[in-house]
């Protein structure tokens, strides 16, 4: 993975990497507010074969089943939908999973029940507090679905827990109905949390390779932390948080992170509530937003490119993607002949240098992301490497990424109201 910062105009990436460094130094050493939640530095060195096995195993099971609902909200359901999205086609239909609890349309939930009311599926509830109130009128819903149609016997086999070991009305449920369950750790916060069970469960129940994911990023794990891997050049978290914070003293407090394909909108929004709630408070924090190319440029590439200037671009580039050919044509009436031939990754990649020129000459600082390919391993370390330096960003920044107090009080506040 490199991260290219050729594009940025201006704006001067390095004059930020005194800043990183320090801020860097605070997320390992542990010396700033909320040093206590840092357990995903280390979670992908300490996920053992047996932690791996007992995911897999869970798999199994509930593939045998027709279908997986998974109920969760923000960190606890973003990094599986990003992961299984960017991997699994979008097409395949064999073991489907759906998402539920992560808002409280009422049609869309009888929409889902209905659809699944001839199918023994399986329900993964996760939530790390255990009382988030999204999953938790879910899980009465998709629960007595369950209970209606196999019995309440039945239907404990049928429901999975991830949630934290200490508190929570989830773990009391779990064990009175005997679900099985799995722990989120204390020291892993949700918008972290994508590589423990919370993420890897309905990652491997898509029959995605969790071991490889997790490789991918022990792997970065190991380039981004060594002591001595600190400059722009070399380290592509330092880089990239450094260059935000460039951009960010220079007045560019919107990034706007596009992809050129689909399959990586979830990860997009993944990376949205990563930056989002670890920088937004105080009064402080870029606003993550996110685009698909080369969708939105018939959309917001007006205003990007002529907007009000306080935009930063973050480009994320697939280096080698699937290989259809562009076919010849013999009347070639549509004046495309010279693309005749001509593998559609290349134009997509094309467009990508095509875009990130454009907006810089608009006055956009923009960074460009390379990951190899699409696969398990390339995604572990881009996660990874997102939330390196989304740590090392909010700690530059002067706040303490691993808090939320903003999402506590509306939980807190919509409790009360009703
Ligand atoms: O990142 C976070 O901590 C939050 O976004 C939580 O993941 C989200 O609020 C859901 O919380 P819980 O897992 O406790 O249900």
């Amino acid at each position: 993975m490199k991260v290219d910062l050729a594009y940025t105009g201006n704006i001067d990436p390095n004059s930020m990497i005194e800043e990183a460094r320090e801020a860097r130094q605070t997320l390992e050493t542990g010396s700033g507010k909320g040093s206590d939640m840092r357990g995903w530095l280390d979670l992908p060195h300490r996920t053992t074969e047996k932690d791996l096995q007992a995911v897999e195993e869970a798999a199994r099971e509930i593939r045998q089943n027709d279908a997986l609902v998974v109920l969760g909200i923000g960190g606890s359901n973003l990094g599986a939908q990003a992961v299984i999205d960017a991997l699994v086609s979008p097409f395949a239909n064999d073991s489907p999973i759906f998402f539920a609890g992560n808002h409280l349309d009422p049609d869309y939930h009888a929409a889902l029940l209905d659809h699944l009311s001839e199918t023994r599926y399986c329900v993964n509830v996760i939530s790390k507090s255990g009382n988030t109130m999204e999953p938790a009128i879910a899980l009465r819903l998709f629960r007595q679905d369950l209970i209606d149609r196999f019995g309440r016997e039945e239907a404990a086999k049928l429901i999975f827990v991830t949630t934290g070991s200490r508190t929570g009305s989830l773990n009391d449920l779990a064990r009175v109905e005997g679900l099985t369950t799995f722990v989120v750790p204390e020291d892993v916060g949700g918008r972290f949390s994508v590589l423990t069970p919370v993420g890897l469960l309905p990652i491997a129940v898509a029959g995605l390779d969790v071991g490889a994911l997790v490789d991918g990023a022990r792997e970065i794990s190991a380039i981004l932390r060594a002591d001595d891997n600190d400059t722009v050049d070399s380290n592509p978290a330092l880089a990239y948080a450094a260059y935000r914070l460039a951009c960010y003293r220079a007045g560019k407090k919107n990034e706007v992170l596009v992809s050129f394909t689909p399959q990586l909108r979830s990860l997009c929004e993944w990376w949205r509530q990563l930056f989002g709630e670890s920088e937004g408070k105080d009064g402080k924090g870029i606003i993550p937003a996110a685009s698909t190319y080369t969708t939105d440029l018939h959309s917001m590439g007006q205003w990007m490119q002529e907007g009000e200037r306080t935009v930063l671009g973050t480009f994320i580039d697939i280096e080698t993607s699937g290989d259809l050919i562009i076919p010849t044509s013999s009347s070639d009436m549509d004046g495309l002949g010279y693309l005749a031939g001509r593998p559609l990754r290349e134009v997509n990649r094309t467009a990508v240098e095509g875009a990130i020129r454009t907006h810089r000459d608009g006055g956009v600082p923009c960074a460009r992301i390379e990951i190899p390919s699409l696969n398990a391993k390339n995604i572990g370390a881009l996660l990874y490497m997102f939330e390196y330096a989304c740590g090392i960003s909010a700690y530059a920044m002067g706040v303490n990424p691993f808090d939320q107090p903003g999402v506590e009080a509306f939980k807190k506040n919509i409790r009360e109201l009703l």
